[in-house]
């Protein structure tokens, strides 16, 4: 098992490049299967969940070739299975991501379900309702949901649970759809900045979609699309996390490759907790107070809400906080996880249902403790950098799902931490 021992960082100071979206760069792997040729993708993060689709696509026969770090050639003339592998799947829920694709161009998907994860229930009903509207027959025995449409998708109107906005299934519909025969419009759709880079994409390759950025997308089935070049965006999830790790920290650090409009909620709720955060471009500045951080509630929310991916990270934050806050997390259902092991530093949290009482403490003190998924994992290095002593973090492999070179990036702003495995094979997998 991996093991991170990260210790008490002096503050944080310089510049950090963010690297391309995990969460933005899965639905355009998926989305290239759509294309009868080549297509260009940029900005491709380095990290192990793009290395699990990518097997996956080419478990499916599709050619995927780096021509440079970060720049995918990806050639889907030819997918000889509609059959994902179950082994797959179950490593990466993202993966679920080529149902779609496959039932819109072949008319037929055989995708094992993804199953449990440790954030919470993390079902595919909606998916399987769009695929439905849509025309396709599924039948979801034995563990594999198989989709089938012999004679093509049709639009339809499809109306996603107005709670959620499901990324997932907004973009899995509008990829089964955007080759369908008429018109498919998603109410209640996702608008988080990642949904909108997928369409922009399809866009650019031909597909015709309206309403981009808003909750009702509009698309016209067109026969075929075409390759293109198109760059993945920048991480926010990444630098929402250089950011909380200044904040906690302390220091002065440049984030460099950000789009600040997509950050705006963690921005304003840094500010509120005393944080100095200066926007510049495709660049942000963050700047530590020197006091403790005042309290500040947060609200888990679809986008522009506060995402729930930087929610463990806002605990942090709130766990060295002058006063109690109050964190609602109304996207997944165990992603308090992490709060145990922060009470093992010496945190004072409280939970009740969908609420996190969160009274500050003036120090954190390292201990020996245990991330169980990818952002679980980031929240604990940032609580680590802020606390006294040493934390030794166990399956520290988490991070590698998500982010490019996290060590190496903090290590060039000071941090100090070392990586090494205690020979223990136990790995806990968790489906992000
Ligand atoms: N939901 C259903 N049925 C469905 C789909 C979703 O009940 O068919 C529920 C989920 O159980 C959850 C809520 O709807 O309670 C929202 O789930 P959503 O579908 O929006 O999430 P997702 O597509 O599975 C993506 C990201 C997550 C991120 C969420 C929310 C990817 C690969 N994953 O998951 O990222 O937290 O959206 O923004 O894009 C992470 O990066 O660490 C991560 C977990």
């Amino acid at each position: 098992m991996q093991q991170l021992l990260v210790s008490n960082s002096t503050p944080l100071t310089g510049s950090v490049t963010i690297s391309g979206s995990k969460n933005g760069t899965l639905p355009l792997l998926a989305a290239a299967m759509l294309i009868e040729g080549e297509t260009i993708i940029e900005n491709v993060p380095d990290i192990h969940d793009v290395d699990t689709m990518l097997q996956m696509l080419q478990a499916l026969g599709i050619e995927c070739i780096f021509l440079q770090p970060g720049v995918l050639k990806i050639d889907a003339t030819d997918i000889n299975s509609c059959q994902a592998p179950y082994h797959l799947v179950r490593q990466m829920r993202g993966s679920f991501y080529v149902a779609g694709p496959l039932l819109g161009r072949l008319g037929e998907a055989q995708v094992p379900l993804p199953g449990g994860c440790v954030i919470g229930s993390r079902p595919v009903d909606f998916h399987v309702a769009g695929f439905e509207a849509l025309g396709a027959r599924v039948d979801d025995t034995y563990g594999i949901m198989r989709a089938q449409a012999p004679s093509g998708l049709h639009g339809n109107r499809i109306y996603l649970d107005p709670r959620w906005r499901s990324v997932g299934a907004t973009i899995n519909v509008m990829l089964a759809a955007t080759l369908a025969k008429g018109t498919t419009t998603i109410e209640n759709a996702s608008c988080e900045p990642e949904v909108v880079a997928c369409s922009q994409f399809l866009k650019q390759c031909g597909a015709q979609i309206e309403g981009v950025g808003s909750n009702i997308l509009t698309i016209r089935g067109v026969e075929k699309l075409e390759g293109t070049r198109f760059a993945s965006i920048p991480d926010r999830m990444e630098a929402g996390t250089f950011m909380y790790a200044t904040a906690i920290a302390g220091g002065d650090v440049r984030l460099k490759r950000v789009y600040p409009d997509h950050l705006v909620m963690v921005i304003d709720r840094l500010r509120e907790a005393g944080v100095r955060v200066e926007t510049d471009g495709d660049q942000l500045r963050i700047i530590a107070s020197s006091d403790r951080p005042r309290p500040v509630d947060i609200t888990t929310a679809p986008y522009p809400g506060f995402p729930t991916d930087l929610q463990p990270a806002h605990g942090v934050l709130a766990a060295r906080a002058t006063g109690t806050s109050v964190l609602e997390e109304t996207i997944f259902d165990a992603r308090y996880n992490y709060t145990d092991e922060l009470a093992r530093m010496g945190a004072d949290i409280r939970i009740t249902g969908q609420l996190a009482i969160v009274k500050g403490v003036p120090q954190l003190t390292g201990a020996p403790v245990e991330a169980t998924d990818v952002r679980a994992a980031a929240a604990l290095v940032l609580a680590a950098l802020g606390a006294e002593g040493q934390t030794v973090i166990d399956n520290a492999h988490f991070l590698d799902r998500g982010y490019q070179n996290f060590e190496a990036k903090l290590h060039a702003i000071g941090a100090s931490m070392v990586r090494q495995d205690d020979g223990n094979s136990k790995e806990l997998l968790c489906l992000a």
